[in-house]
């Protein structure tokens, strides 16, 4: 079973994608953090991100494993674990931008495709084009939304609860222009892939998105 969850920055996409995996026993494949990882590499490397042969380059180099539970996933890259680093603002932008070279998305796309197949009782995928071209057949595809200020809202306490905040007007401001870039790439913009169950969670509980989800995965399974 492959189960695609697509959406902007801060509409829940991971934290339930991570409940969705441990509930019916499968594979969690957080593909956000796959661009991360190629985010830093570039960002330590001391490369321009605009320079898209150089940045295709290092993302050919660039060994990316995601290893252990869903709830305790690490992200190791050429063997170091990254999973604190990735998170912080500057490489979330720097993820954005790297996403929008076509070679890049070629070698993540590749990976997580293998990944997918690979697994014993199948997957949960989640990232912003996986309905639409990394699984167009998926069996379940979700589309996450949220009102921006809603996910600034979220990604802010996050950034507080790890002491990463700048401000909130900051945070807002970094998830429009990495709405706007991740929406208007040329290469596998965010789009609504045909056939999603789109659930707007600007003003759901968690609890209440999951339940919602579990209840689209009961029906599949019959
Ligand atoms: O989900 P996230 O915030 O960790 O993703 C970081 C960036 O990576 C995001 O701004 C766009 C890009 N991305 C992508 O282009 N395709 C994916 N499947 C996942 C993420």
């Amino acid at each position: 079973m492959i189960i695609a969850i697509d959406g902007p920055s801060g509409a829940g996409k991971s934290t339930l994608g991570k409940l969705l995996a441990k509930k019916f026993g499968l594979l969690y494949l957080d593909t956000g953090a796959m661009y991360r990882a190629v985010g830093l590499a570039v960002l330590e490397s001391g490369t321009s991100l605009d320079d898209a042969d150089a940045v295709a380059r290092i993302a050919a180099d660039c060994n990316i494993e995601l290893v252990g539970e869903p709830d305790h996933l690490q992200i190791i890259l050429n063997g170091r674990d990254v999973s604190t680093e990735i998170r912080t603002n500057e490489v979330g932008q720097a993820a954005s931008k790297v996403s929008t070279i076509s070679e890049v998305r070629r070698i993540l796309v590749d990976h997580q495709r293998e990944l997918g197949l690979e697994s014993k009782n199948g997957a949960v995928l989640d990232g912003r084009d996986i309905g639409s071209v990394v699984f167009p057949n998926a069996d379940i595809k979700f589309f996450l939304t949220a009102d921006a200020e809603a996910r600034a809202r979220r990604r802010f306490e996050e950034d507080l609860e790890k002491g990463r905040a700048v401000s909130f007007e900051h945070t807002f401001e970094e998830i429009k222009e990495r709405d706007h870039r991740d929406a208007t790439r040329s290469d596998s913009p965010l789009v609504r892939a045909a056939g999603a169950i789109e659930i707007d969670t600007s003003d759901l509980s968690l609890e209440e998105v999951f339940g919602k989800m579990i209840e689209s995965v009961e029906k599949f399974k019959g």
